[in-house]
């Protein structure tokens, strides 16, 4: 059995749900390899080495740059905010590590291009984290799309919606420091939904968009756990100084419109990512918290019997479903992270490109700047 040693950077969040894949990985998916969580690494020792005890790795750093050093290590996993990403990357990559990287890639294109470059030039796999595209309700939406089932697509209709930040007195987190991640609802939640349109609809030719933020300050942070936090004692405040709300549109090469909503200010929403695609012969609407279904409606039908019907995507014949349970066992979030985590490895074993890789980070990228560049300029701004 062919074995990767994991070397992960972030123990947090997104931390907890890549070395949670790990162990996933090679129990469900007998033909990808056995992932071995060898390192894991934070800036904090003491806080590192207790999720190295939680989480069963085998050792820590509290320096990324002794992580990437070592013989040991076969890839490297960056889940770390969007500031980190390219130095991590840039040195892993000369080290000739595989890596990983969450979503966005870059801080802005300049930095996602020069991580694909770097990717390209060291010959090593790369993968970005849009671990939307591992459920499978998208791969049958794809297949579909794909088969024609929907004919010519007309319009794409996503939607990201969440509500974590719309108390006014939430703390400064780093999601809101344009200095850690780049962006606020654009970079971190359009980038999912322009990530999927891409995969199933195709390339942009061009956005407009609009952002704004409305609360423009904030408490100062004491600490953050996934999309919680507790504010600083002090009582200060700080600037928010990335968009709440980010919205837009495009119109697709392949002459299909698109619009776009992200925002953090959509009380009641939780994480309802969603999207409807219409096309000339159906439609499709996808909704991640209820992410085992699919709705589908045939235009083909006799029109006494249409409507749109729920397809249940836990079929041994779905993509992913056959390692898992048998029909109406649903699976859930973190199954997403196993799927691509499954890719990755046997993308390493097999040598072959990992999809999606850089350049789709990189191309999410573009497309996330040129909609900042639209707003600061009140203009559509074409995608190169
Ligand atoms: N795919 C998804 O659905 C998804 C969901 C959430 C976050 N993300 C992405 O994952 C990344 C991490 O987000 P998160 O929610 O896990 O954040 P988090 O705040 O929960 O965890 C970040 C981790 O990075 C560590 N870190 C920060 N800077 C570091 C450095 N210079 N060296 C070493 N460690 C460092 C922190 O100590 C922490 O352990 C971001 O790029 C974010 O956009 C993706």
């Amino acid at each position: 059995m062919k074995q990767l040693n994991a070397g992960l950077i972030g123990y947090k969040f997104m931390g907890k749900t890549h070395s949670n894949a790990y162990r996933q990985v090679n129990h469900f998916f007998s033909d990808s390899a056995k992932i071995n969580l060898t390192a894991i690494c934070g800036r904090n020792k003491s806080a590192v080495k207790k999720s190295m005890d939680t989480f069963g790795f085998s050792s820590f750093e509290t320096n990324y740059k002794e992580l990437i050093k070592r013989d040991d290590i076969d890839f490297i996993d960056i889940a770390t905010p969007s500031n980190a990403h390219l130095e991590i990357a840039l040195m892993a990559a000369d080290y000739k590590k595989h890596i990983f990287c969450e979503k966005p890639l870059g801080m802005n294109r300049r930095e996602g291009k020069q991580m694909l470059d770097a990717a390209i030039k060291n010959k090593i796999v790369h993968q970005v984290g849009f671990n939307y595209r591992f459920a499978p309700a998208i791969r049958l939406a794809k297949k579909m799309i794909d088969d024609g089932k929907l004919g010519t697509i007309y319009h794409f209709r996503g939607l990201y919606l969440q509500d974590w930040i719309v108390d006014p007195n939430f703390p400064l987190v780093w999601r809101l420091d344009k200095n850690i991640c780049g962006s606020g609802a654009n970079g971190d939640i359009n980038a999912h939904i322009i990530d999927l349109a891409r995969y199933l609809v195709g390339e942009f030719h061009d956005v407009m968009g609009m952002t704004k933020t409305f609360i423009k300050e904030r408490p100062i942070v004491e600490e953050m756990t996934g999309l919680t936090a507790t504010s600083n004692s002090s009582g200060k405040k700080g600037k928010v100084t990335v968009d709440d709300a980010s919205i837009f549109m495009t119109h697709f090469k392949n002459g299909a419109l698109g619009t776009f909503e992200a925002t953090r200010f959509a009380t009641g929403n939780k994480n309802n990512m969603s999207f409807e695609i219409n096309g000339s012969l159906g439609s499709i609407r996808f909704a991640f918290e209820r992410m085992n279904e699919l709705e589908y409606f045939n235009n083909e039908e006799d029109k006494q019997l249409q409507g749109f019907r729920t397809i249940s995507v836990t079929e041994g014949s779905h993509d992913f479903i056959h390692a898992w349970w048998p029909p109406g066992h649903v699976i859930g979030y973190e199954h997403t992270f196993t799927h691509e985590f499954s890719e990755f490895a046997q993308s390493i074993i097999n040598k072959k490109p990992a999809i999606p890789d850089f350049y789709d980070g990189y191309m999410c990228n573009v497309i996330l700047d040129s909609v900042e560049q639209s707003v600061s300029e009140r203009t559509w701004i074409t995608i190169e």
